[in-house]
């Protein structure tokens, strides 16, 4: 079995002896209930690491007060087994107090974490900034591995890594998505059957997007609106928010070719999910 480690000094240990063997570190923050999605960073840091370390740690700074942290799903067994299977060398799996000591220092990172998921979350990214800092510390990897899948999460760690210098490549991996096209999450486990299908709206407005834009829609009005209209149709589903935005700035975007991210959260019930896609900057040459 995979060593599932508790302590900051344990893994500090590992790291450590791994280093002197001239071993490169990869590393995946996690929040452990893992899947598919999770499954690719850490088979991609595998192939990309000599020492591969996955964090599962359901961070409570980063839920708000009426979020799911309490019902968050967790099952560091199957985790483990995952872990290995996707050649992982070690799990960090810490309790909070061994995280949090009454801390009194967090990591903000400003505007880009003021829109989309941040304008409905408020806190949430300071507490991931936080957490994600604390892990590079703890762990101290060459590369750390983030899905696109929280394609504004991504940016803001990009975005620390670089104003705080820490010495770390950021990787950002595609989406992985069920057969029928829904993303994979831990928070799928929520819905029900009726819900599961009606989860669908989500990535099937994206595609109608998408193929609005890739035949030559330039106008993200339009776009926008195309996805609103499609996501409505879904009984079961409430918008949070749908948003075509620069993807360097996160401002909002007027038009579809100069380097775009398409994001949207929805209730389905009352889960919320989020998906995305982006499309790099129109070389109208
Ligand atoms: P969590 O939601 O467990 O996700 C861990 C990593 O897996 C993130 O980088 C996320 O983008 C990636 N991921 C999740 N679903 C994916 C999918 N379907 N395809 C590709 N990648 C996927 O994100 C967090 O945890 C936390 O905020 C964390 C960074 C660990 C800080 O607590």
């Amino acid at each position: 079995m995979i060593p599932v480690v508790k302590t900051v000094e344990e893994v500090r240990r590992y790291v450590k002896s791994a280093k002197k063997e001239g071993k490169t570190i990869g590393f995946v923050p996690t929040m452990g209930f893992l899947h598919e999605g999770h499954k690719s960073l850490i088979v991609r840091a595998a192939k990309e690491n000599d020492f591969v370390v996955v964090s599962d740690f359901v961070n409570p700074t980063q839920f708000g007060p009426n979020e799911d942290f309490e019902a968050y799903p967790r099952d560091i067994e199957q985790d483990a087994k995952l872990c290995k299977e996707a050649g992982a060398d070690i799990i960090f799996n810490p309790e909070a107090p061994e995280m949090y000591d009454n801390a009194l220092t967090t990591v903000t990172v400003d505007k880009i974490t003021k829109v989309l998921c941040g304008a409905s979350r408020p806190g949430h990214f300071a507490g991931v900034a936080t957490v994600v800092s604390k892990l590079f510390n703890i762990v101290a990897p060459d590369r750390a591995y983030f899905g696109e899948k929280d394609a504004q999460q991504l940016m803001v760690i990009r975005k620390m890594v670089k104003d705080l210098n820490f010495d770390i490549e950021i990787v950002g991996c595609p989406i992985i998505r069920e057969e029928d096209g829904l993303a994979k999450s831990s928070r799928n486990t929520y819905l029900n059957c009726e819900e599961r299908k009606a989860a669908l709206c989500l990535s099937r407005a994206l595609n109608i997007g998408k193929k609005m834009i890739e035949d030559g829609e330039k106008s993200a009005v339009a776009v926008k609106n195309a996805i609103i209209a499609e996501i409505e149709k879904e009984p079961l589903s409430k918008i949070d928010y749908v948003e075509i935005v620069d993807l360097d700035t996160l401002d909002p975007a007027e038009r579809t070719d100069t380097g775009i991210l398409t994001a949207i959260a929805v209730y389905i019930g009352k889960t919320r999910l989020i998906d995305n896609f982006i499309i790099e900057k129109v070389d109208n040459k």
